[in-house]
């Protein structure tokens, strides 16, 4: 920290649509878990949202808003493709704008990564399943027209809409983390021969077609921000009887997609990568994990400092106020991208701007005490422990990091049923 009483996380930024935000801080995206049978937000998600805007962020982001009802990424996802909720999203987008903080909605469509239990029939730009330890887990995607394609552009840009219309401040689309705008991204899974596949300019038309439409429907002046994958961790493909090559989302195409995005207008790049083959962004065994680890993305993002003028926030092991300042003051990011510490500790940016706290959030060892069923369900073991703690916040309660895995199985299976044993994210993928 530069200054005690002035750390560098409590500075304001301005975006390039002219829009200020108070702090630094920014949380990233977590799914709830809350929403109703009809992808309804709810009573919890105001409380929960309250809760965070008066901890002191300066902007949260929303877990991700399906813009389809049929195609969920996983149970209890709040969907939005049409006013039939606005009401309640102005209800939410009131908490969460409160005390002067910006509450951005993450839109998403999850292409083939949307569980066979609650969707048998999920598209993609090409055929093909899911590989890896899960794709029992995920049904055979089927591969998109172009006219669907252009249905869900439109889609992105309604439910942005929707958003603004409601008082929400800003919009992230998801672009990272294996959906659908991820699948198109990637060599590994796009595989289409039109205008959408082929080298990097096609496979990231669907994108910016998302992202002009998005901009379209919000207005110059109005946060859109982008969730990127730094890469996707190349995978191994067999093009023939003998050769293999690694496909994927690489970095060098990751950095070229930002520098279109900002050419285009984007407000702001969330950092992240990994797929739900190769997932790189959750720890499972908590604090010891992190502190080898650091904070995630760090190289790539000083790769990319010189590179681009639009603001980043780097998001991924940020734990203490110390790793926090030290990224602002060597300038590899504008905002400071937070997650599962806000679960456990929702007022920590007022803890430290206003109290001047230096302390470290440490994540828990997420087990249920036996091995074999930690093995069975370890990603969704740490998922659904952080579901519970921020639905216990969204019930009026406090977070509980004493809360032993057993339970958040339990929780888990209690809130979703069967559908809650698929294992979404593989130690912890989002
Ligand atoms: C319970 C849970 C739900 C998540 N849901 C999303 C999501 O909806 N969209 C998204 O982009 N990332 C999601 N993530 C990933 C986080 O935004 C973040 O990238 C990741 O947790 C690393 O940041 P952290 O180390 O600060 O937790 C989720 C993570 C958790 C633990």
């Amino acid at each position: 920290m530069t200054n005690n009483h002035a750390p560098r996380v409590a500075a304001p930024l301005t975006l390039p649509c002219g829009v200020t935000v108070k702090n630094r801080f920014y949380k990233s995206a977590m799914n709830e878990a809350m929403a109703g049978r009809n992808c309804a937000p709810t009573e919890r998600h105001v409380r929960l949202y309250r809760t965070w805007a008066d901890g002191g962020a300066g902007v949260l982001v929303t877990g991700n808003v399906m813009v389809d009802r049929t195609q969920l990424g996983e149970p209890g996802n709040v969907a939005v493709e049409d006013e039939r909720d606005l009401a309640m999203l102005r209800r939410w987008a009131k908490a969460g704008t409160s005390n002067g903080t910006h509450c951005w909605i993450q839109i998403n469509h999850p292409g083939r990564q949307s569980p066979i239990t609650i969707n048998q029939h999920p598209y993609a730009p090409s055929g093909g399943k899911l590989e890896g330890d899960y794709g029992r887990f995920f049904a055979e995607p089927t591969e998109l027209t172009v006219e669907q394609i252009h249905d869900i552009v439109r889609r992105f840009a309604n439910t942005a809409r929707i958003a603004k219309k409601a008082g929400f401040t800003g919009v992230e689309i998801h672009a990272a983390h294996g959906y659908l705008i991820n699948q198109f991204l990637s060599s590994a899974d796009n595989r289409r021969t039109d205008e959408y596949g082929g080298d990097i300019e096609h496979r990231a038309r669907f994108l910016f077609e998302v992202f002009d439409a998005v901009r379209e429907a919000v207005g110059p002046a109005f946060p859109v921000a982008v969730k990127l994958n730094s890469s996707d961790v190349p995978i191994a493909v067999k093009t023939g009887a003998k050769d293999v090559v690694f496909a994927g989302f690489d970095e060098t195409e990751s950095i070229w997609v930002m520098k279109q995005l900002e050419r285009r207008g984007v407000d702001l790049i969330d950092i992240s990568g990994g797929t739900l083959e190769q997932p790189v962004i959750q720890t499972t065994s908590g604090a010891v994990e992190d502190r080898r680890r650091g904070v995630y993305f760090t190289e790539f993002a000083r790769r990319v400092k010189d590179e681009l003028t639009v603001p980043i926030a780097l998001t991924g092991g940020f734990r203490s106020v110390r790793d926090m300042e030290r990224a602002l003051d060597e300038d590899i990011t504008q905002m400071i991208g937070v997650a599962r510490p806000l679960a456990l500790v929702p007022d920590l940016p007022k803890r430290i701007i206003r109290d001047h706290w230096e302390g470290t959030v440490d994540l828990p060892w997420v087990t249920t005490g036996l091995k074999a069923l930690d093995k069975a369900f370890g990603g969704i073991l740490v998922i659904s422990w952080f579901e519970l703690q921020m639905n216990r916040i969204g019930r009026g309660r406090k977070p509980n990091p004493r809360i032993g895995g057993m339970r958040a199985l339990c929780f888990a299976i209690g809130k979703h049923g069967p559908a809650a044993l698929t294992p979404r994210r593989r130690k912890g993928r989002q």
